[in-house]
């Protein structure tokens, strides 16, 4: 087949990412250079929130600096720093630091909504920037470049369960598949009580967490907690995963918390749906678990059987905004790449 040859090659690719929650959570950094943590985590990727993003090198050299868009809007200040930080990392990879890139993403859920956005986002970036160099790493390996960007983005390189092993240097701290999407269809309502961005990023707070007392607890009891969600999954046993995603989205708020300074991501809507949760637990049987990241939104962890009555519930709930709802799905992939 003939293709006409344009002039430059293009140097372009798009690429889309779940974000991912966490059952066992990444909370600390033993190294905040190459965001190695404290501990291993494992979560789910979310397959019906996910961030869509093109990068074009620009190798006619039309560009000064690196133009970022992000959801319509140009991304500037630290934001568009910490971009630009990853793009210089892969220009690096790809031993070219001549072009600058042009960068648009796309969340297809409101970026002010408290969904973490960075994972899927820092994870999309890579495998877009990356296909656009016609690098062709590994997906291990593009786990462990996500990772520089945000550290929970290297989970969202596997689609369905997934553990991001801690390891020891920028090489093995990457992630792995448990089981696929299609392996268990677990569901996350989230349940949003404020939009506001938060104060201090987690980015921020993953230094923080060492000057918290609970921090060692914490670390200390996930070794027996991350085979718990193991065999959770491994078994599909709601009644076993429930209570331990639960008990470490606590024990991780409490190292916020305790940590100097601390950090209260909860706000009044936060407690009201924590104590509905037990509520309907306790009183009504519902099987429920919650879950929270760096915020004061709440993800409730269910089978797809209580989901609507979940919803319903929540409507009652005079603190709950909105509920965006996602099951598990596919790992980072190209989805357009512009060939010479
Ligand atoms: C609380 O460093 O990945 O969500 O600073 O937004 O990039 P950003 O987040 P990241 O930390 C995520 C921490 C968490 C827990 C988790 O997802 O494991």
């Amino acid at each position: 087949m003939y293709r006409s040859q344009p002039d430059l090659p293009q140097y372009k690719a798009s690429a889309r990412a779940g974000s991912n929650i966490a059952f066992i959570k990444y909370w600390g950094v033993a190294d905040p250079r190459l965001n190695l943590p404290l501990n291993n985590s494992i979560s789910m990727t979310l397959g019906a929130l996910h961030t869509t993003t093109t990068v074009e090198w620009d190798t006619a050299g039309r560009l000064g600096v690196d133009q970022i868009t992000i959801d319509g809007e140009r991304a500037e200040g630290k934001k568009a720093e910490r971009v630009t930080k990853h793009l210089d990392l892969i220009r690096h990879l790809a031993g070219d630091r001549r072009y600058r890139a042009r960068v648009v993403s796309r969340n297809n859920f409101p970026m002010a909504s408290g969904i973490a956005s960075s994972a899927s986002g820092f994870a999309a970036l890579t495998v877009a920037a990356c296909a656009a160099f016609k690098l062709s790493f590994e997906r291990v390996q593009l786990s462990a470049i996500a990772r520089r960007g945000s550290g929970s983005a290297s989970r969202s390189l596997f689609g369905g369960y997934v553990e991001w092993e801690r390891g020891r240097n920028d090489e093995t701290s990457v992630a792995h598949q448990l089981f696929p999407a299609e392996y268990w269809n677990l569901r996350d309502v989230v349940a949003i009580v404020s939009t506001a961005e938060k104060a201090i990023s987690s980015q921020s707070g993953h230094v923080l967490a060492l000057s918290s007392p609970f921090n060692t607890a914490r670390i200390d009891s996930l070794y027996e907690a991350l085979q718990e969600v193991r065999t959770a999954l491994t078994l599909r046993d709601f009644q076993r995963l429930g209570p331990i995603l639960e008990s470490d989205a606590l024990a991780m708020h409490a190292v916020m918390m305790t940590s100097r300074p601390s950090l209260l991501y909860w706000q009044p809507g936060t407690i009201e749906v924590l104590h509905a949760v037990r509520r309907w637990r306790e009183e009504d049987g519902l099987p429920v678990y919650f879950t929270m990241d760096a915020g004061p939104n709440v993800h409730l962890i269910c089978e797809p059987d209580i989901e609507r009555d979940l919803l319903k519930r929540l409507q009652g709930l005079s603190g709950v905004r909105s509920v965006v709802t996602s099951g598990p799905g596919d790992g980072a992939a190209v989805t357009d790449q512009h060939l010479f």
